[in-house]
C-alpha cells in the first residue's frame, strides 16, 4: 500500500531480469520502496538480485513466470496479491529478435508476438483486475518508440511493441475512476542486454538515465514517458513524416 505521502512501497516486475526494470527498482528502493517481487523464467537466474535488495533491506524474492506460458498468468499473479498489496506492476519482458531472424523463422516471430504482445494482454489484464480491487495501483507498460511507425528492420518486434502500446493506451482509459492506472513507458535506444552489439541509435541511453525519467514521471502522474525525454518533442514531428523517409530511416 502506499505510504501517507503517495510513494511506492511494493512492486512486482514481469520479466524481472530486464536491466531497465532493475534500474527503475534501484531508484524505488532509495525511497520508500520495501517489498519488490521478480517475476521471472528461471527463479535461480534473479538471486543476485535478490541478494542485492535483501542486502539493503528489502523484503526481495523471485517467482516463476513466463509470458509464454499465458495459462499460468491468474494463478501466479495472484499468488503475489494475495500475499498483500501491490503498488507498482512494471511489465518490462520482451524479445527483440531481429527482422532477418524473423523472416527466416516465421515461428519465432509467432513466439515474439506471443510473448511481447499476447503474454502483455494476459498478464496486463490480470494485473489490471487485481489493481482495480485494491483500489488503487499502476501497471508501467515498456513499449517502445519502435510502436511508433513500421521501419522494413524491424517491423516484427514493431508490431509486437505496437499492439503491446494501444492496449495499455485503452486499458489505461478503461480504469479511469477506479484508482488503478497505466503508465506507458516508450523507450528509445537503451544500453542492455537486448541490444548489446548493436550500432546505437540516435539519442541512446543507459537503464539507469531510463530509471530517472520513469520515477520522475511516474511521481508527477504522467501517464506516457518517453526515455529520453526529448523523443517526445522528436516524435511529435517524425510521426506524420511521409513514408520516404521512414523508407530510408528502416533502410
Ligand atoms: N533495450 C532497448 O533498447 C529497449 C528499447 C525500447 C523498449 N525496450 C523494452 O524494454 C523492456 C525491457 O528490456 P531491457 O532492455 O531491459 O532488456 P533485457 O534486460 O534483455 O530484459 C528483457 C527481459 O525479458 C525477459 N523475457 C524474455 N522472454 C520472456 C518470457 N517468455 N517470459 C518472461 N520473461 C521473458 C528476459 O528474461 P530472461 O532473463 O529469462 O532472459 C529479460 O530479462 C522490453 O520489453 C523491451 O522490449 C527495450
Amino acid at each position: 500500500m502506499r505510504d501517507a505521502l503517495g510513494a511506492v512501497q511494493s512492486v512486482l516486475v514481469l520479466g524481472g531480469n530486464s536491466e531497465i526494470a532493475l534500474a527503475i527498482v534501484d531508484r524505488l528502493v532509495e525511497g520508500r520502496t520495501r517489498r519488490v517481487v521478480l517475476a521471472v523464467r528461471e527463479p535461480d537466474s534473479a538471486q543476485r538480485s535478490v541478494d542485492r535488495l535483501t542486502a539493503v533491506g528489502v523484503d526481495a524474492s523471485a517467482i516463476a513466470f513466463d509470458a509464454l506460458q499465458p495459462e499460468t498468468h491468474a494463478e501466479v499473479l495472484g499468488a503475489v496479491f494475495a500475499e498483500g498489496d501491490i503498488d507498482l506492476v512494471i511489465s518490462a519482458f520482451g524479445i527483440l529478435g531481429s527482422q532477418p531472424e524473423f523472416d527466416a523463422d516465421p515461428m519465432f516471430a509467432l513466439r515474439a508476438i506471443n510473448a511481447n504482445f499476447g503474454g502483455a494482454v494476459t498478464s496486463g489484464l490480470i494485473v489490471a483486475d487485481h489493481l482495480r480491487r485494491q483500489g488503487h495501483g499502476t501497471l508501467l507498460m515498456i513499449t517502445s518508440i519502435a510502436a511508433l511507425r513500421g521501419r522494413a528492420d524491424n517491423y516484427v518486434y514493431g508490431s509486437t511493441k505496437a499492439g503491446q502500446d494501444l492496449f495499455a493506451q485503452g486499458l489505461g482509459d478503461a480504469l479511469v475512476g477506479s484508482g488503478a492506472r497505466v503508465v506507458v513507458v516508450r523507450p528509445g535506444f537503451v544500453h542492455t542486454r537486448m541490444t548489446e552489439g548493436m550500432k546505437p541509435a540516435p539519442f541512446s541511453t543507459t537503464p539507469d538515465k531510463v530509471a530517472e525519467v520513469v520515477v520522475e514521471g511516474l511521481t508527477k502522474g504522467r501517464e506516457l514517458i518517453y526515455a529520453p525525454s526529448i523523443l517526445r518533442y522528436l516524435f511529435a514531428g517524425l510521426i506524420h513524416a511521409p513514408r520516404l523517409i521512414w523508407r530510408r530511416l528502416g533502410g
